[in-house]
This record gives C-alpha cells, structure tokens and sequence, in this order.
C-alpha cells in the first residue's frame, strides 16, 4: 500500500509535465521614431499580464543582424521569467541585411549618427515599452549584444528612468558629449580575448563608469571572444568571434539575477 502511494506521489508531477503552467503571447509590432521610420519589434509577454497587475519589463537590442529569432528567443525567454519583453529594432522594418557585410555596413551608419538617428531609435523603443499599458513603468531595464549592448548603455546613458541595463560583449565606447551621473545599475559581460572590443577598450569604459558615479559591475569571461553569447556565430567568416557556451550561460545566470534583483522586486 505505502509503494502504490509512493510511487503516485511520483506520478503526480510526472503526468503534469506536459502542462505549460507559465504561458506565453507574442507578436510582431510596428511602432516608429521620432524621424517617422517604420521599426519592427517582437513582444512577449506572460498570458495573465495586464489581467492582475502590470510587469516590470526588459527591452532587448539586437546584434549587427539586426533583429533576428535570436532576439526573438531571448524575449521568450525573458517572458518565461515574468517580464513584459520587447525585442526592439534599430534597423528599421525588412532592412537587415541577408549577410553579415551588408549588416556591418548598416550598423556602421547608425554608429556614424549615433546622437541623433542611433539615438531616436533607442528612444523609440523606449518610448514604445513605457507606453503599453500594462508595463510598471518603473521596473524597465534592457539588454543587449555586440551594437545591442552599445544601445543598452547608451539608453543607461540618457538617464531617461532605466532602472537596469545589461551588455553581452557590447561596444563599450563612451557617448560623446558629457559624463553625466549614471541612474540605472550597469552590469556587462566581456570576453577576455575580444579582440573587437578590447580590454583598453573595457578599461576605458570601467573608467567612464567610476567617473558618471554609477552603480556598475564588470565581468570578464576566460578566453571568451567577441560575440560569444550568439551559437554559431564562429562559422559567419568574422575573426575574433566564436560561441562559448560557458560563458553564454554563467552571462546570462547572472543577468537574470541582477534583473530579478532590480526589477522584481
Ligand atoms: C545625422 O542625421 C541627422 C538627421 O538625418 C542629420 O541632420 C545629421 O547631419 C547627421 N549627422 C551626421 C554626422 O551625419
Ligand atoms: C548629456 O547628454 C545627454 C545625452 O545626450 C543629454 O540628454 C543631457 O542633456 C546632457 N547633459 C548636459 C548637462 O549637457
Ligand atoms: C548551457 O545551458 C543550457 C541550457 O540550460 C544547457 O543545455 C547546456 O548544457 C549548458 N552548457 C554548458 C557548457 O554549461
């Protein structure tokens, strides 16, 4: 008798392993910047938000590929965790380009205007999140790799009441201009061999972060090179950029520790 009630105790969980007790909704979004360009978003979201209570949300930038199912899957991701996600884009809607130069160079235009058209666009999607009507619009931060990570910080940056920012091997390069204080809580993840991003590069920007005064932690990942949250990527002919599964998952532990403790609580 005690090993059939024992052993349906173990079946209890078993046959309700099937069931998604935490189910998600997505859908592409257009939304614009400040310039009228038609951008193209990707949100996900826990089914009962809105119903109960607003949530604290994380926008995500994408890589020099534009928004891709990478960002998508990170969004999924980050609803599975209780956040209203918001893959945003910065390309602008169908721009991506179907290879990695012609990528490159569309990333290097927004790097070439970054105060003025980057800038819109980071702060189209911004504005878009903080204006759904069921985000806590006190408890947003943002994410980003490689480009992505240098428009997470540059949102940090603008002091707009980002409360966290997150940077997967991002483009440290300070915005030009001033140093003002920093409000939101910085944390960014470096590969120690990134050649793109080097570590005068990553010195430079934990300088930068001492003098805005901000509330910032710094890791380094052993032998990590550039891109190395993105599976792959070592097979797209760009040297100094290949996956790490190590450093992909111990990066990502971390964030979403630092966003639970930023943003959940
Ligand atoms: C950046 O773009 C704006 C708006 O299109 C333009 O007025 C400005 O001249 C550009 N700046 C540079 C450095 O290209
Ligand atoms: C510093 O730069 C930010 C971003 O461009 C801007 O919003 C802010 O007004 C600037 N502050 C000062 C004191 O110039
Ligand atoms: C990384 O995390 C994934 C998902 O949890 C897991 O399947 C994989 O084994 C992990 N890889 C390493 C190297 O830890």
């Amino acid at each position: 008798m005690q090993k059939i009630i024992l052993a349906s105790l173990f079946l209890i969980p078993l046959s309700l392993g099937t069931i998604d007790f935490n189910p998600i909704v997505t859908r592409l979004v257009e939304y614009r910047d400040s310039q009228n360009t038609v951008l193209e978003g990707y949100l996900a979201y826990p089914v009962i938000t809105g119903f109960f209570r607003k949530r604290p949300a994380v926008i995500i930038f994408h890589a020099f590929t534009g928004r891709t199912e990478f960002d998508n899957q990170k969004a999924r991701d980050l609803a599975k965790l209780g956040y209203v996600a918001f893959a945003a884009d910065t390309y602008g809607k169908g721009k991506a380009a179907p290879d990695v130069n012609g990528n490159f160079a569309i990333m290097g235009q927004l790097l070439g205007n970054r105060t003025t058209i980057l800038r819109n666009r980071i702060i189209s999607a911004w504005t878009y999140v903080k204006g759904l009507s069921f985000v806590d619009t006190n408890n947003i931060g943002s994410i980003g790799f490689c480009f992505g990570g240098l428009c997470t910080l540059d949102l940090a940056r603008f002091n707009v009441g980002l409360k966290a920012a997150v940077s997967f091997h991002g483009t440290l390069t300070d915005y030009p201009g001033n140093g003002t204080a920093i409000d939101a809580s910085i944390q960014a993840h470096h590969g120690d061999a990134d050649p793109h991003t080097t570590n005068e590069n990553a010195e430079d920007f934990i300088e930068e972060m001492r003098r805005r005064n901000g509330d910032w932690m710094f890791s380094r990942y052993a032998h990590a090179l550039h891109a190395f949250t993105l599976p792959g990527v070592e097979n797209w002919g760009i040297p100094g950029a290949a996956f790490d599964p190590i450093a992909s998952n111990r990066s990502w532990s971390a964030m979403e520790a630092f966003l639970a403790e930023k943003l959940l609580n």
